[in-house]
């Protein structure tokens, strides 16, 4: 038994090591490409004002970015019911609101509800806010002891105290080095987050989640032009949405919102379907976010549709191996947030997620912004580590991994102060 063990681990660190050998990080061999011009329609007319941008070239982009990477949202869904399930003014020593907010849907025999833990700064009557999701769970940000820990599916992680999928009090706080928080309410602004698997759980399985609210009782999967999860989380954002447009303590005009990796990707998308956001912050997002597919450096669109088939539409897999075949590329996914303020991040030592095509991405939008005369990336030459540029579309790259750091807040309140005013 033990020299089976052996004998498999050996054969997966060698498929391993082979599969590592054939991700490119090198710019000589990037395949020849043609960046899709963002202001060309499909059937090749040029945009030469907002007005044909809005009504025929950006709606054509929304729908082959919908039909064709995220999916389509199948119908529409109401939050049924809000309930504030804990509520202090004395969080984050005196100096914040607290609320966990319990959002819930039923359709049928269904019931699926999400918390959103929201600290508002005490002393702005109606505060501006950045909203994201995390990865393990609202407590996992602070070590507030009054966060309430879901009990929604995990995956397992030792080191956080998680396993059987069940989230536990060991991780209270382990995350709070990503989030900035009192330098975010300090600065004037709210922070919410919402722990994204108990929107629809990141695995490959369609029956659980948010998903099957929308499917009749004989359909079990989406259908190939239908949504994988980045989708289902960019709906979630936007039921956040709708809960801060009713909280008369949140400016509802002045929401950011962020994310970090595979939820960076997913807030673009919902900054791309949501035109509620006041502005958007991506951070070290890569594939299928801010980096461009047509490089394929780092992560490429087949591996990330065999690593994690359930994120994108299945349509999506049409491109496996074959990007030159997009008439898009993710720079023009960033051009539907425009004319509002985006932030694209990139980490120097985060080389799978391509930062180079990241900060591209910034740069082949920039035209689009100029069409309403609002400034992007000047040229297409990267700023050194830790020089952002903050325009309406900003950027930066700074030292150290795959991440979110404080130097990362600091940017994106500067830059937030400038651009929402
Ligand atoms: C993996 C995946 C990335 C993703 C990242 C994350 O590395 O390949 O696409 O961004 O996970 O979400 O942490």
């Amino acid at each position: 038994m033990k020299k089976i063990v052996i004998f498999l681990l050996f054969v997966f660190t060698i498929l391993f090591a082979f599969a590592q050998s054939n991700v490119n990080y090198n710019e000589n061999k990037i395949p020849q490409f043609v960046v899709p011009n963002p202001l060309k329609t499909f059937n090749g007319k040029k945009v030469r004002n907002v007005k044909t941008w809005e009504k025929k070239r950006r709606p054509e982009l929304l729908e082959f970015f919908s039909k064709n990477i995220y999916g389509e949202v199948p119908g529409k869904l109401k939050i049924s019911s809000v309930e504030i399930v804990e509520e202090s003014h004395d969080a984050l020593n005196g100096k914040a609101t607290r609320k966990q907010v319990q959002i819930s849907f039923q359709k049928d025999n269904l019931t699926l509800d999400f918390t959103i833990l929201i600290y508002l700064p005490k002393n702005i009557e109606k505060a501006p806010l950045f909203v994201g999701y995390n990865f393990y769970g609202n407590h996992t940000i602070t070590e507030d002891v009054n966060v309430i820990i879901s009990d929604a599916w995990a995956r397992d992680n030792e080191s956080f105290g998680i396993i059987n999928n069940q989230l536990t009090e060991q991780s209270r706080g382990v995350r709070d080095n990503r989030w900035a928080i009192d330098k975010i309410i300090d600065a004037g602004y709210g922070l919410a987050t919402i722990y994204y698997c108990e929107v629809d759980p990141d695995k490959n399985d369609f029956t659980d989640g948010i998903h099957p609210f929308f499917y009749e009782e004989y359909r079990k999967l989406p259908f190939p032009n239908e949504w994988g999860s980045i989708a289902a989380w960019s709906w979630g954002l936007s039921r956040c949405m709708d809960y801060f447009e009713q909280d008369a303590n949140i400016d509802e005009s002045k929401i950011i919102v962020f994310g970090h990796s595979r939820l960076g990707k997913t807030s673009l998308w919902a900054g791309a379907t949501d035109e509620r956001f006041a502005a958007v912050i991506s951070n070290n997002s890569g594939c299928g976010g801010a980096a461009l597919s047509k490089r394929a450096v780092g992560e490429t669109v087949s591996r990330i549709n065999s690593s994690f088939p359930h994120w994108f539409c299945t349509n999506f897999k049409e491109y496996n191996r074959n990007e030159k075949a997009l008439p898009v590329d993710q720079h023009e996914l960033i051009a539907l947030i425009a004319p509002r303020p985006v932030y694209i991040a990139s980490a120097e030592d985060d080389k799978w997620a391509d930062p180079r095509g990241e900060f591209l991405s910034a740069f082949y939008a920039t035209p689009v912004y100029k069409l309403y005369g609002k400034e992007g990336i000047p040229n297409d030459k990267m700023p050194a580590v830790n020089q952002p540029i903050q325009n309406r579309i900003a950027y930066h790259i700074r030292t150290g991994k795959h991440d979110v750091t404080d130097f990362d807040w600091e940017q994106y309140i500067k830059w937030a102060n400038a651009q929402l005013k």
